[in-house]
């Protein structure tokens, strides 16, 4: 079996990693159960480019026991979990292409290498496998039958491939399933950005200020955690609804440049590019943190920060290195920038718990169950997850929580079916 992984010794810990998520994951297990009886995949190749972590490996062992010959790799160079990957090769016989901290050339090599096993479903979280088969692989689109996409960033670029015609496989967006980024994005990213910055730093969040740029269900979600740890937030954006939503929650709304002057702590979750630049750290604090939490890291133009600053310290502490600028009074700022602005919850953290990755992760393997039984009629387009599945998640997520709810009447299916009753 082709790999290329830190180290194979490390397989012991990361299958208690493996085992640990898993408790965790009642949802993707049920659905592992299912597919170990029907054999979905039998006979296909997959080949995921995911962030390499306990939560994915239980998602590969699931399309593994649904028949599938997988293969991985990472979807970001910091997010792999060099225990993880071990075990999944050496415990579960699955082929990964990922070593924590591997530089731009070999995350491509690995790229390239599960586009090697010849897949006929792909899994992404950021359209880099997508794009390039697309780009550089034609000759692989004929037999893919469809791909899933994980994250906002990537479904965003599907969209846009969709509308120039570019698009050449059928997309099911899983990030957009409410299964998905009401509660992954939202709580996930809330939580695991939190823990990112404070494994990262080891500070304390009451009383600071903390500007969170992008107020979409991740931003929202930081938002609202740090709050209930005591920060002082303000949000920036560029979208009215989202502004307005973000000042009735209660926090204080303003652009960029104002917010800079302020912030202790930024954290940009938009998904688009140079968020924090030039005029940006022009007027920071000294002291001022600086992180991402988006899916790519262009949102802080650290190529700018680079020309301003007279001194770097790279890893003055792990994931933290130092920038010192002259402010125009000849004073000196120091900014400080966490894993170097790539997402800081799977670099300096473990990303998402588990359980919420339990829904995700159940909404992917069956979008992908969905994909096969639909292949004859599938069109090169972006879906969405089915109703159907996201019902199912919803219904085992609360199951597993003890939770029951009521069901709806004869008598008040009829009313909400009907348009005669009024006043
Ligand atoms: N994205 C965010 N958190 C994650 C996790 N724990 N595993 C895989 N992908 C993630």
């Amino acid at each position: 079996m082709e790999c290329d992984i830190k180290d194979n010794n490390l397989a012991q810990m990361g299958k208690k990693r493996i085992e640990w998520a898993s408790n965790d994951m009642p949802v993707l297990t049920q659905v592992r159960e299912k597919f170990a009886k029907e054999k979905p995949f039998s006979g296909l190749k997959m080949s995921a480019c995911l962030h390499m972590t306990a939560e994915t490996a239980n998602l590969a062992r699931t399309l593994k026991e649904g028949g599938a010959d997988v293969a991985l790799c990472a979807s970001n160079p910091l997010s792999t979990q060099d225990d993880v990957v071990a075990s999944l090769v050496e415990d579960y016989g699955i082929s990964v292409f990922a070593i924590k901290g591997e530089n731009t050339d070999t995350f491509y090599k690995h790229l390239k290498a599960v586009i090697a096993h010849s897949p006929n479903i792909t899994m992404d979280d950021g359209a880099d496998l997508i794009s390039t088969i697309h780009k550089e692989h034609p000759e692989l689109i004929k037999q893919i039958i469809g791909s899933m996409e994980e994250t906002t960033t990537g479904v965003i670029r599907l969209r846009a491939m969709e509308k120039d015609s570019a698009l050449k496989i059928p997309i099911v967006a899983v990030n957009d399933a409410k299964t998905k980024n009401m509660f992954d994005n939202r709580y996930g990213t809330g939580q695991s950005t939190l823990d990112g910055i404070i494994r990262a730093t080891d500070m304390l969040i009451a009383g600071k200020n903390v500007v969170v740029a992008g107020y979409g269900w991740c931003g929202r979600g930081f938002a609202d955690r740090a709050r209930g740890m005591g920060a002082k937030v303000i949000v920036t954006e560029v979208d009215p609804i989202k502004a307005l939503e973000a000042a009735m929650d209660g926090f204080e709304v303003s652009p960029m440049v104002e917010a800079a002057k302020k912030g202790d702590l930024f954290c940009t979750i938009t998904g688009d590019i140079n968020i924090i630049d030039k005029q940006h750290f022009e007027v920071m604090k000294d002291g001022a943190f600086v992180c991402n939490s988006g899916h790519f890291d262009c949102e802080i133009n650290l190529k700018n920060l680079e020309k301003m600053s007279e001194n770097i310290k790279k890893d003055i502490r792990n994931f933290v290195d130092e920038y010192t600028l002259k402010n125009d009074d000849g004073t000196k700022k120091r900014i400080f920038v966490l894993a170097e602005g790539r997402l800081i919850n799977l670099s300096a953290a473990e990303g998402h718990p588990a359980s919420v990755m339990d829904m995700s992760f159940a909404t992917q393997a069956l979008a992908g169950e969905w994909v096969v039984k639909n292949k004859d009629i599938l069109k090169p387009k972006v879906y969405n997850v089915s109703e159907e599945i996201e019902n199912t998640v919803a219904n085992l997520k609360l199951r597993s929580m003890d939770i029951q709810i009521d069901k709806l009447t004869e008598e008040q299916k009829n009313y909400l079916e009907s348009w005669q009753e009024g006043t």
